[in-house]
């Protein structure tokens, strides 16, 4: 490991408000939350907000996720459409992401939109970050704590091993629960969009506000669909049923392969919020391998399949 491990805090009370007055210093501050841990900034400040797309070495165009402490507060900074309002009561807090028109008067720096005249906001049931946002008693704005382009972290050692003294203070709160980033919802008039599957399974959300479309153009508007993106060091070939000597094996239900070295399993049961959960952080195992490939198991495109898919193909997807 190449990083100083020095600036992680287990997530107390002392911990948390020493994080809220870096926050509103216009420091940064990794937290966990329900889904992968957050690069966090005052959202409300364009230099802090500036500063994480400089720590992460990530493209400008960007825009980020604000996170706030309840709908109430999200009320202040974007305007809600009926099928936002019934996303919300259904599923904050939680990992859920709402993109909606920026109010005027909204307390927020611009660059959190990245030129674009709405934000994306949801609130994290995570009590850390809950207690992280109302003890800073600001929005913060966080994109997942990784150097941009790399798998997110799902452990406080992962945000570590990527960001380093990049990040001021980092919040230990163990394992993510769900080990993969919010599902993203746009919307096109009132029509919900799906601009990133996530942890909250398409079927979830089609359950209370009908079918969501595709968004009209492949435009940027949600650069987690840049292609390459989540990717570790290694090269990864999908839909693996065999090894190859110079693989090492990301397997997912009981038919591993046989000739596979020490192969992770997923879930050897065949459950995808368990594969969720591990994703990241098995990706990152076998990377550490040093391996020149890892070989990743055919896994089933529902539920949260579907965000797992998505996330492996950019993972295997060309680099720049
Ligand atoms: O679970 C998560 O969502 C984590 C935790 C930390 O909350 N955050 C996260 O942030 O994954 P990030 O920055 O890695 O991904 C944000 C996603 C990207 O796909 C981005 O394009 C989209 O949200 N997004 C943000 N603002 C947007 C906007 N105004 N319009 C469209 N898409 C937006
Ligand atoms: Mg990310």
């Amino acid at each position: 490991m190449s990083t100083t491990l020095a600036n992680i805090r287990a997530g107390d009370a002392a911990a948390v408000a020493a994080a809220a007055d870096i926050l509103r210093e216009g420091g940064l501050v990794a937290f966990p939350t329900e889904t992968v841990y957050g690069l966090g900034a005052d959202a409300g400040s364009d230099r802090a907000v500036a500063s994480i797309f400089e720590k992460k070495g990530r493209p400008q165009f960007n825009p980020l996720i604000v996170h706030v402490a309840d709908l109430e507060a999200a009320e202040a900074l974007v305007v809600f459409n009926l099928p936002a309002r019934e996303l919300a009561e259904s599923f904050w807090p939680g990992a859920l992401t709402l993109v909606l028109p920026r109010k005027a008067d909204a307390q927020l720096s611009l660059l959190v939109s990245a030129g674009l005249d709405t934000v994306a906001i949801r609130v994290p049931s995570h009590p850390l970050a809950h207690r992280l946002i109302v003890a800073s008693g600001k929005p913060i704005a966080a994109p997942s704590a990784n150097a941009s382009g790399q798998m997110s972290p799902t452990r406080a050692a992962h945000v570590a091993q990527s960001l380093g003294d990049n990040v001021d203070l980092i919040l230990d709160g163990g394992a993510t629960g769900h080990g993969i980033e919010s599902t993203v919802i746009g919307f096109e008039t009132q029509q919900p969009v799906m601009l990133r599957p996530g942890a909250i399974a398409r079927d979830d959300i089609e359950r209370v506000v009908g079918s969501l479309a595709t968004p009209a153009s492949d435009a940027v508007s949600s650069p987690g669909q840049l292609q390459s993106h989540y990717a570790p060091r290694a090269t990864v070939r999908l839909y693996a049923r065999d090894v190859q000597p110079d693989e090492v094996l990301l397997a997912f239900g009981r038919d591993v392969p046989v000739g596979a070295r020490q192969p992770l399993n997923l879930s050897a049961t065949g459950d995808l919020k368990e594969a969720a959960a591990n994703l990241f952080a098995m990706l990152r195992e076998l990377d550490a391998t040093g391996a020149a490939r890892i070989a990743v198991m055919p896994i089933p495109d529902h539920g949260l399949g579907e965000a797992i898919n998505d996330r492996l193909r950019r993972a295997a997807a060309p680099r720049p």
